[in-house]
C-alpha cells in the first residue's frame, strides 16, 4: 500500500519506518527542510532504539522517502498526520495550528479515496473539526477522517510499533476500515483491533495517559508512606502488581512523571473536560501533585546535602532512559529549583546533555562522564534510570567525591553498591534520610 506520514518527530518517523519495513510504499513530509534534508542524506534525526537500522535498511529498499512538499500525499491510500500538538502557553490546551494548517494544505491534493488518518494526540471532536476543513479547501474530495491514536513510548517506538497492546481505528466508515485492515494486517490476530467512534478513539488516548499519569502519581504518594511507616515500595509495588486487576508495570517510584505526553495530555484532558462542563478531579489532582513531588524531591536533596554553598553531581537529565528528550523532564526542573536553593551543579546524562544545554544554559557545569560530575561533590543524585549508572564503580565515586552520600530517585542501586555512602532511595525507611548504610 501507500502511505504518507506528516510530519517526521518522535511518532512520525517510527511510524512511516515501521510501515516501510512492513513493505510499504512510505512517504514521509515534514515542513522543516533541514530535517528533510538530514533524513535524505541518511542521517537520522532522533535517538530511538533499532530505529537507525531499519530507517536505513528501508531508505536504501525505496520504500521510504522524505519530502519537504506536501504534494507528495498524492495516490497515497493512507494520509497519517503525526504533527505535534503541543500545550497552548496561554490557553493550556493542545494547540492544534500545526494539524491545521496540515489538514488545509494537503486538500487539494486528495484525488483518489484516501483515508485521512489522526495519530497526532487531539481533542476530542477534532477529527470533525478536520474533516470540515478539508472538505472546505476541496469539496471534490473523497476521503474518510479517521482517527488512529497512537501509544508509541518513546525509547520503545520501534518495538511498540511492532508489538502494540490494542490498535484503536475510531471511524463509522466500512470503506476506511476495509482500507487500514489491509495496513493493519500484519499485526492480525496477535493484536485486537478495536473498531469505535472516532470521538471514543481520540478520548481513549487521553484517558489512557491520564490513567498511567494517575498510576504513576499513587505509587509515588504510596512511596511516600513507606517512608514513614517502614514499608518498602518495591514489595508493596509487587504485592499489588501480582493482582492482575492492578497490573505489574507503572508502579515504580520516581521524581514525578515527565516527557512530551503526560503532562501535555493530563493538562489537555481535563482543559477539553471543563468545555462541557465536566470537572476531572483526580486529573486535576495528578497535575498539582506531580508539580509538587519535583519541588519536594529538590527540596530533599537539599535537605540531605545540608550546607546551602554544596555541590551535587546530577546523573540523568532525560526525562526517562532511552530517550535524549528532556522536554518536561522532572530532572530539569529538579535542577532549576536546586540552582534557585544556591547549590552548584555538575550534570551528566549519555543522552540528554545537549538538549539539556538548551535548558540549564551555562547556569551549570557539564560533565564528560559520571566521574567527571562527582568530582568534590557532596552528594550523587541519581535522576534517570540509565542502566550505566547501575555500572559504574563506586569505590571510585567515593574517593573522588568531598562527601560519600548518594541521593537515588529511581532505586537502581543495591546495598553492595552503596557500601560507604550515606544513601538515600525512594520508598524505605524512615523520610528525610532511609539510611541502608551509613
Ligand atoms: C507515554 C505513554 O506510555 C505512551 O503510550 C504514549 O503514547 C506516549 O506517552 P512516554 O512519554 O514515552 O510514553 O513515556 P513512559 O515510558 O510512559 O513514561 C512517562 C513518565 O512516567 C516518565 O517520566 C517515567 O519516568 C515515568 N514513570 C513511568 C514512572 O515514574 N514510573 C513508572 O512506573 C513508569
Amino acid at each position: 500500500m501507500r502511505a504518507a506520514i506528516i510530519g517526521t518527530g518522535y511518532v512520525g518517523l517510527p511510524t512511516g519506518t515501521g510501515f516501510a519495513e512492513l513493505g510499504n510504499d512510505v512517504v514521509c513530509i515534514d515542513k522543516l527542510t533541514e530535517k528533510i534534508d538530514m533524513l535524505n542524506d541518511g542521517k537520522i534525526t532522533i535517538f530511538e532504539e533499532g530505529l537507525e537500522e531499519l530507517y536505513q535498511k528501508n531508505r536504501r529498499a525505496g520504500r521510504l522517502k522524505f519530502s519537504s512538499d506536501i504534494a507528495q500525499i498524492e495516490g497515497a491510500d493512507v494520509v497519517i498526520i503525526a504533527v505535534g500538538t503541543p500545550t497552548h502557553p496561554v490557553t493550556k490546551e493542545a494547540d492544534l495550528s500545526c494539524l491545521f494548517e496540515a489538514a488545509e494544505e494537503l486538500a487539494v491534493y486528495l484525488k483518489k479515496y484516501t483515508v485521512v488518518a489522526l495519530k497526532s494526540t487531539v481533542p476530542v471532536c477534532t477529527g470533525a473539526e478536520v474533516e470540515r476543513i478539508i472538505s472546505k479547501k476541496n469539496p471534490s474530495a473523497d476521503f474518510d477522517l479517521v482517527s488512529i491514536p497512537e501509544f508509541l513510548r518513546e525509547g520503545f517506538a520501534v518495538y511498540d510499533f511492532f508489538n502494540p497492546d490494542r490498535i484503536v481505528i475510531g471511524t463509522d466508515s466500512a470503506r476506511a476500515i476495509a482500507v487500514l485492515n489491509r495496513l493493519y494486517a500484519p499485526f492480525s490476530p496477535k493484536t485486537p483491533i478495536l473498531i469505535t467512534t472516532r470521538n471514543s478513539a481520540e478520548l481513549i488516548k487521553y484517558a489512557s495517559n491520564a490513567f498511567l499519569a494517575m498510576k504513576i502519581l499513587y505509587i509515588n504518594e504510596i512511596s511516600n508512606f513507606c517512608e514513614k511507616c517502614g514499608a518498602k515500595i518495591e514489595e508493596v509495588a509487587k504485592g499489588m502488581g501480582l493482582d492482575s486487576r492492578i497490573g505489574s508495570k507503572f508502579l515504580k517510584p520516581g521524581p514525578g512523571y515527565g516527557g512530551s505526553c503526560f503532562p501535555k495530555d493530563t493538562l489537555a484532558l481535563t482543559k477539553m473536560a471543563k468545555r462541557y462542563n465536566v470537572s476531572l478531579h483526580l486529573t486535576d489532582t495528578a497535575i498539582e501533585k506531580n508539580e509538587e513531588r519535583k519541588l519536594d524531591m529538590a527540596h530533599r536533596i537539599a535537605d540531605i546535602m545540608g550546607a546551602q554553598s554544596a555541590t551535587a553531581a546530577i546523573l540523568g537529565l532525560t526525562y526517562k532512559s532511552g530517550t535524549d528528550d528532556v522536554r518536561q523532564s522532572p530532572a530539569i526542573d529538579i535542577c532549576k529549583e536546586l540552582l534557585r536553593l544556591g547549590i552548584s551543579l555538575r550534570v551528566y546524562d549519555p543522552k540528554g546533555m545537549q538538549n539539556a544545554e538548551e535548558q540549564l544554559k551555562d547556569q551549570v557545569y557539564y560533565a564528560a562522564d559520571p566521574y567527571d560530575a562527582a568530582a568534590n561533590a557532596d552528594a550523587l543524585v541519581i535522576l534517570t534510570e540509565w542502566d550505566e549508572f547501575a555500572e559504574l564503580d563506586f569505590n571510585r565515586i567515593r574517593d573522588l567525591m568531598q562527601s560519600a552520600k548518594i541521593v537515588d530517585f529511581r532505586n537502581i542501586l543495591n546495598s553492595r553498591q552503596v557500601e560507604g555512602f550515606l544513601y538515600h532511595r525512594l520508598g524505605c525507611g524512615v523520610h528525610p534520610c532511609s539510611l541502608v548504610n551509613s
